[in-house]
């Protein structure tokens, strides 16, 4: 049932090439730009004329959600707020008739998810749903929506179901963008045919097992690690941080690499592992500067870069490449290592990977 591999996690996060093509398949036709989602069609005048979507959902759910924050301000042009469903149910939050939910959950079954978007539906919003499993609570409770194709996923940490999340969130981003007019298309071809060889790009970050398992061995004692990305890279970074404190219980921030210096950099010294995603990107200058930040107060830096690159690489204490991508697409590539790296701490620390203490698959309680 694991397929030869040791965890369920260790499985999921190796099907990953396979999951992200499931969730793309039929779905976009490089030659001709073309795009199509039964559920966004049904809703594309809709999406065409929102005047706002809001992203509600959980833990790494969330943080898919804020990837479609980039992508769909980045792309269609459409102002998103992403929300924690606990929270949002319980502020009285201004919902109206023109705004899209988009609710994000591998399981279906979130509690605070499921009534966040009852709440938006009786505010008379139209409820998207993004879910991996087929006729689950909040998958029919939505108005329409497009399912992952990631497969059960059983490691109780949310590996593959995270990049399937973000490709299906990608692909409603561009179509949304075409249909606007936001998304011009030679971009559009450009980004599709860049999704088309994701899968064996992530095939390709997946060979980096061995590298960071030698890594896992230098830092699985750490008490602390800090987490930092720009751009499309802080959901990533959050994302990373999420996942070593849920398997291995080391504790673990993400955290945006500008805001470092409010407050974080006070936590540097040289017991501290500092993973940086500093892939070439909009944002690349800026976080060589926020790596030197760190290297001046003696922090360990872990770079996540993109292949060929030699600034950071000339700063860093360990550095993992990653294939060039779009922008946009990178969450799909540079959360990979980060994936492995939790996986293999967790292991040799002992830890029980696929059912981590305290936390279960879905929280069907508030
Ligand atoms: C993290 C994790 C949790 C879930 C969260 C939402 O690895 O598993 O943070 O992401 O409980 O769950 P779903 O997506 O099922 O709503």
């Amino acid at each position: 049932e694991k397929g030869g591999y040791e965890h369920f996690m260790l499985k999921e996060i190796f099907e990953q090439p396979k999951s992200i093509l499931d969730s793309m398949r039929g779905r976009m036709i490089a030659e001709n730009d073309h795009l199509m989602m039964a559920g966004v069609r049904e809703f594309e005048n809709k999406f065409q004329n929102a005047d706002r979507i809001i992203i509600v959902a959980c833990g790494t759910s969330w943080h898919a959600g804020l990837v479609a924050e980039y992508l769909f301000e980045d792309l269609a042009r459409i102002p998103v707020e992403v929300e924690y469903a606990s929270e949002f149910r319980y502020r009285n939050p201004i919902i109206t008739e023109k705004d899209i939910v988009i609710a994000i959950s591998q399981s279906g079954e979130t509690a605070d998810t499921l009534a966040a978007l009852e709440l938006a539906k009786s505010k008379g919003a139209t409820i998207f749903g993004v879910c991996n499993v087929v006729g689950s609570s909040i998958a029919r409770a939505t108005d329409a929506g497009a399912y992952t194709h990631a497969g059960p996923e059983i490691g109780v940490a949310s590996t593959k179901a995270f990049t399937a999340q973000v490709t299906v969130l990608t692909l409603i981003a561009m179509i949304i963008g075409k249909k606007r007019g936001t998304l011009e298309t030679t971009k559009l071809r450009q980004l599709i045919a860049e999704m088309e060889s994701i899968p064996s790009k992530v095939e390709k970050a997946l060979q980096l097992n061995e590298q960071i398992i030698g890594i896992s061995e230098v830092y699985k004692d750490a008490t602390n690690f800090l987490y930092l990305g720009r751009g499309y890279n802080f959901p990533v970074a959050l994302e990373g941080a999420l996942k070593l404190k849920e398997i291995s219980y080391i504790h673990a921030e993400g955290y945006p690499a500008a805001e470092m210096k409010h407050g974080p950099i006070a936590l540097i010294d040289e017991q501290m592992p500092v993973v940086v995603i500093a892939t070439k990107d909009s944002s690349y200058e800026k976080i060589v500067s926020n790596v030197q930040e760190v290297r001046a107060r003696k922090g360990k830096v872990i770079a996540v870069v993109t292949e060929g690159d030699t600034t950071i690489p000339a700063m860093a204490d360990h550095v993992i490449e990653i294939p060039e991508t779009s922008e946009h697409l990178v969450p799909l590539l540079s959360v990979i290592p980060l994936q492995l790296l939790s996986y293999h701490i967790a292991v040799m620390r002992g830890c029980n990977v696929d059912q981590p203490r305290n936390l279960a698959k879905s929280v069907t309680v508030e």
